[in-house]
């Protein structure tokens, strides 16, 4: 049977020193009663410390600095003037700046019950995970604490969504969504993130794929005060950085890359056809058409898949990609002639053969030259 959350925080205390690391962003009315409860939760913990990277623009950093003094434990506000990348910059900005060997990511709002911050990071020491995720839906949890029946069901599914994009790295990780985890330094300190928006959970497991991860439950509180930042522009910025993270990895942009070049053959055909119909020579034809899909294929890839890596002009890209678009057309012509009269392969057979190797060709060439 699992324990529940408030009576394992009680019996797990931590060794190591951790800072909680709180992102805040216009919470002045839930400070207090945050500082309270963190106060009776690390109170008695050497080197414990709170740090919160504030982008507020309603004082909730002066009122953090007026209240810290005298609750004897170590708070440092770190208040950003030019906020970038919004929850998950954040929190990225704060694990750069903390010195403990753990840290703890707290919502300010007490949907997080601050009591397991230390059972958190118990829970790490003892299991011996690098990351540690609260999750909401274990047993022992209660997901209560969502606005309503319909942010509840967009949870779930975007969980759902999640888990089937990454099964492997998610195996053991029922809550990838959750906004409450522990990472042990090593961990946050192996990868380079990009954060977007909220989900910093998700890219920290996906960046730094853990070799091991352990879970303890606990029951999402309704929110003290205030309302849920997230919204319908959050939600986009979600598919967004989901879209980015699959595509992160060699493997993920080579299926990406192949797909945009199959679909080429779309435009290829039709004005092959066209023009053949028109009475072009189909040699001629056939070299124009490749124009028509090298152009499909190029605003395909510099607009999408290689959209976070383009420097330089348009022009400049486009020209650099039609010459190797066309390199691959002089290039599969004797391989073709040396595949239909050496290996006595079918014409058909042979021109599949060297559309797949100048695809794999020009992959390569796309992923190390063009777009390092
Ligand atoms: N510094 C900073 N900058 N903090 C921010 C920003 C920002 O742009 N946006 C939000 N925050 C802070 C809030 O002040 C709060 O402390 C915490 O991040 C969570 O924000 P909420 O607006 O309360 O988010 P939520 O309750 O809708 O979402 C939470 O639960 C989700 C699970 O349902 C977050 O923890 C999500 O990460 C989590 O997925
Ligand atoms: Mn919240």
């Amino acid at each position: 049977m699992i324990r529940p959350a408030v009576e394992l925080a009680a019996a797990a205390r931590p060794t190591s020193p951790l800072t909680v690391l709180v992102p805040t962003c216009n919470e002045a009315e839930n400070v207090a009663p945050l500082l309270h409860g963190l106060q009776a939760a690390l109170g008695g913990l050497p080197e414990a410390r709170v740090l919160f990277v504030d982008d507020s623009t309603d004082g909730t950093d002066a009122l953090i600095r007026k209240l810290a003094p005298g609750l004897g434990i170590e708070v440092d506000v770190l208040h950003r003037e030019r906020p970038s990348g919004g929850l998950g910059g954040a929190v990225v900005a704060g694990l750069a700046s903390a010195r403990t060997p753990w840290c703890v990511v707290m919502d300010a709002d007490l949907q997080h019950p601050p009591e397991l911050a230390p059972a958190l990071v118990a829970e790490g020491e003892r299991s011996g995970a690098q990351l540690v995720v609260g999750s909401r839906y274990r047993a022992g949890h209660r997901a209560g604490g969502f606005t309503g029946p319909v942010r509840s069901l967009i949870s779930r599914l975007c969980t759902r969504l999640v888990r089937m994009a990454f099964p492997r790295t998610l195996a053991g990780i029922s809550d990838p969504m959750s906004g409450l985890f522990a990472v042990r330094r090593d961990l946050w300190e192996s990868a380079e993130l990009q954060p977007e928006g909220y989900k910093i959970l998700l890219e920290l497991a996906v960046r730094t794929r853990p070799s091991s991860v352990a879970e303890v439950p606990y029951s999402f509180q309704p929110r003290h005060s205030g309302e849920s930042k997230a919204g319908y522009a959050e939600g986009m910025r979600f598919l967004r950085h989901l879209t980015r993270l699959r595509m992160s990895g060699t493997r993920g942009r080579m299926i990406a890359f192949t797909l945009i070049g199959a679909s080429g053959m779309v435009p290829n055909l039709i004005v092959t056809w066209a023009l053949v119909r028109a009475g072009v020579h189909y040699l001629l034809a056939a070299i124009l058409a490749n124009q028509a899909a090298m152009l499909w294929n190029f605003v395909l890839i510099d607009s999408v898949l290689f959209h976070h890596r383009r420097s330089g002009r348009g022009r400049r890209r486009l020209a650099r990609f039609a010459v190797l678009a066309n390199a691959d057309l002089v290039g599969r012509i004797p391989l073709l002639s040396l595949l239909v009269r050496e290996a006595r392969l079918g014409p058909v057979w042979a021109t599949g053969a060297t559309l797949l190797a100048a695809s794999a060709a020009r992959f390569v060439i796309t992923d190390r030259a063009l777009y390092r």
